[in-house]
């Protein structure tokens, strides 16, 4: 069993994609990244699974690696305390994960938006561009600059995960340039089509760092580095802080501007 939890899990998956399957209904969605570099060790620590959830994971993936066999399940060390999953976030954690709420307030306006963008209507044009400029100033260059800049600093580059939150981003940045460029061909079903693409992308990538990779993170750091990391947080806030208040008076305007529309349909 030790060999198979210290082998890159996309090889385990190749050669058992039972294991995918089982990892999949667990709710640890491997198959899908794109990096798959992580050790199956890895990925069980990485989830924080209660001592019982993580017995009978590696219980099913065991029956799969040696079926019909008796094998011994290994304990495995930890570098914090294991679940069950109550996240207490670090206080810079709790600042990054208030900041995926401003921007799930957006994301959950998107089908809404596309739904109801006229592309020749020139007030429709303007609203996208507010929405891109939203996009572009709080998630990209506030949010995501933080996590690439100062959160993601304190590890190591070459991990898969920050490897695929790396790519979560520029596939964000791709979907608001084809938006961009749909918007001035006038393309209604283009607008839609990266809005859609650009919340989906979005809320799974939010949901895996709230559930996964700060709480990961947090029992990584050491009580001097989350003291750091929340003051150059501070810094970067109190640089942002026009800008802040901006975004949020767009939010508060557009969901109203939206809730008045699905409350006259
Ligand atoms: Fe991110
Ligand atoms: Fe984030």
């Amino acid at each position: 069993m030790e060999r198979y939890l210290r082998t890159p899990i996309k090889e385990v998956i190749g050669r058992f994609p039972d294991v995918g399957r089982i990892l999949d209904a667990a709710g640890i969605g491997c198959v899908p990244c794109s990096v798959g570099t992580c050790l199956l060790s890895d990925v069980v620590e990485i989830h924080n699974l209660s001592g019982d959830e993580e017995r009978e994971l590696l219980g099913r993936i065991a029956a799969v690696l040696y079926p019909g066999q008796v094998v011994p399940l290994p304990e495995r060390r930890r570098s914090g305390p294991a679940g069950p999953r109550r996240i207490a976030y670090s206080p810079p954690m709790k600042r990054l994960v208030d900041e995926h709420k401003r921007i799930m307030r957006f994301v959950a306006l998107i089908p809404a938006i596309a739904r109801t963008f006229d592309a020749a209507s020139e007030e429709h044009r303007q609203m996208i561009l507010r929405g891109v400029d939203f996009i572009r100033s709080y998630a990209d260059r506030f949010h995501h600059a933080k996590e690439e800049d100062i959160l993601f600093g304190y590890f190591d580059p070459n991990l898969d995960i920050l490897m695929a939150m790396h790519e979560d981003h520029r596939k964000g940045r791709d979907h608001v340039k084809n938006l961009l460029d749909a918007l001035d061909r006038r393309d209604k079903k283009g607008v839609a089509a990266s809005l859609g693409g650009y919340a989906a992308v979005l809320t799974e990538h939010i949901k895996k760092e709230d559930e996964i990779l700060y709480p990961w993170m947090d029992r990584n750091l050491s009580t001097r580095q989350v003291g750091e990391m929340f003051e150059r947080f501070r810094e970067v806030d109190e640089k942002f802080e026009e800008a802040r208040r901006k975004h949020e008076e767009f939010l508060d305007g557009i969901e109203g501007k939206f809730k008045t529309v699905e409350v006259t349909k």
